[in-house]
């Protein structure tokens, strides 16, 4: 590390007086202050504050993820990117309770202020989605809240141009299809989980036949169920099937992509898949979190404003509610929980192939 020549001094290394002289509120400049209305900024502050180190965080990772090949270090590296992000995201959640201490009436006093300003502007929180990977048709009812249309010229562009850039989804996609291990002469593991599949709802079917404690009408019903859990594993199994519900845009993860996810999924004990695993994981829990932000969101949307509109025109509430049912990103790789098969009845691997999924210590 190179040398400092100039002596560090907290206040001017962290720009305070840019950071601390950069929160005017409206109604003090209208000469009506509101007291709350410096909660309301200082939290949105942090807030983008925040954004800005996932944004940083996410860069590190896609950074890497667009390499050809990713040594194991490097797949570690990302995991705990992912899981610092994780704990941002608990710093966010957090934060709506704090919010919360300001109430409904007291929002009212400032709130029209802010017309037609509003989260619906936040490049930040676009940039994160779009990196992530949200498609845009994925939106709820795109006519009405294109969010583009709130932003000036230069943020739309920049975020066009994002657009075209590769997220975080697709790049994850192709590490996924890149996965080694999937066939070779002794071992093909999807023809070995179709035929460990079928084993599995055979058995299910035989313990509904054979269950003498229940009525002809529960065994029928149950067996009904069985048939649609036999038709949802022929979805994932059958390429055709899974290629046209991604050309639907029910499923976004590419056939190929999903076998080596669950494949990592089940066989995570093998050593050489267990970092594989936590970065899935820390992918699926990353979703997860978002998710659980948006409700939180709408719920205080709700708190403060009842069925009011929002400042930037959305039904509010309602919208806010959809976009936490739509917007996820790795949706797929968490419908996989379906998928999973007990351990007992995993197929077995070849001892080669075991081999090859363990580590070794390569020195004398
Ligand atoms: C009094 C507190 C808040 C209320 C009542 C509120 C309400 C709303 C409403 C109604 C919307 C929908 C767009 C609109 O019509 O304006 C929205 C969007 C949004 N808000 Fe808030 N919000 C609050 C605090 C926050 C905070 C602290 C953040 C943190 C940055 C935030 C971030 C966002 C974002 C990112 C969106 C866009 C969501 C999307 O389109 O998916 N909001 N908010």
């Amino acid at each position: 590390m190179k040398k400092n020549q100039t002596q560090t001094y907290y206040g001017s290394y962290l720009q305070l007086d840019k950071l601390l002289g950069a929160q005017s509120p409206k109604s003090l400049e209208i000469g009506n202050e509101a007291h709350e209305e410096m909660l309301f900024i200082i939290v949105h502050q942090a807030y983008e504050l925040w954004f800005k180190q996932i944004l940083h965080d996410l860069e590190f990772i896609k950074n890497i993820f667009t390499k050809n090949q990713i040594l194991d270090e490097e797949l570690s590296e990302c995991t705990l990117k992912l899981e610092r992000i994780h704990k941002i995201q608990g710093l966010l959640l957090a934060q709506i309770d704090v919010l919360e201490t300001m109430t409904p009436m007291d929002f009212l006093e400032f709130r029209d202020l802010l017309i037609p300003a509003s989260g619906f502007q936040s490049v930040q929180f676009r940039e994160i989605e779009i990196g992530l990977g949200l498609n845009e048709n994925q939106r709820p009812d795109l006519k009405q809240y294109n969010f583009m249309g709130r932003l000036n010229k230069e943020d739309q562009s920049n975020l066009k141009n994002l657009m075209e850039e590769k997220s975080l989804f697709s790049l994850i996609e192709k590490w996924l299809e890149r996965t080694p291990f999937l066939k070779d002469q002794k071992f093909d593991f999807w023809s070995e989980y179709k035929a460990a599949v079928a084993k599995m709802l055979e058995n299910d079917k035989a313990i509904i036949e054979s269950n003498d404690t229940l009525e002809e009408e529960q065994k029928v019903s149950q067996l009904k169920n069985l048939e649609i859990t036999e038709k949802t594993f022929e979805a994932l199994l059958d390429e055709s099937i899974h290629q046209q519900f991604v050309t639907d845009g029910k499923k976004k993860l590419s056939h190929t992509a999903t076998q080596a996810a669950l494949f990592i999924l089940l066989y995570r004990h093998e050593p050489i898949l267990s970092q594989p695993f936590r970065l899935l994981n820390g992918l699926m829990t990353l979703d997860s979190n978002f998710t659980t932000w948006r409700y939180r969101h709408a719920q205080l949307a709700k708190r403060m404003l009842g069925t009011k509109i929002g400042t930037g025109g959305s039904s509010g509430h309602k919208y806010l509610r959809a976009t936490a049912d739509r917007n996820k990103i790795f949706e797929d790789l968490n419908d996989l929980s379906t998928f999973l098969i007990p351990k007992s009845a995993l197929p077995g691997l070849p001892q080669e192939l075991k081999k090859k999924l363990n580590f070794y210590f390569s020195g004398n």
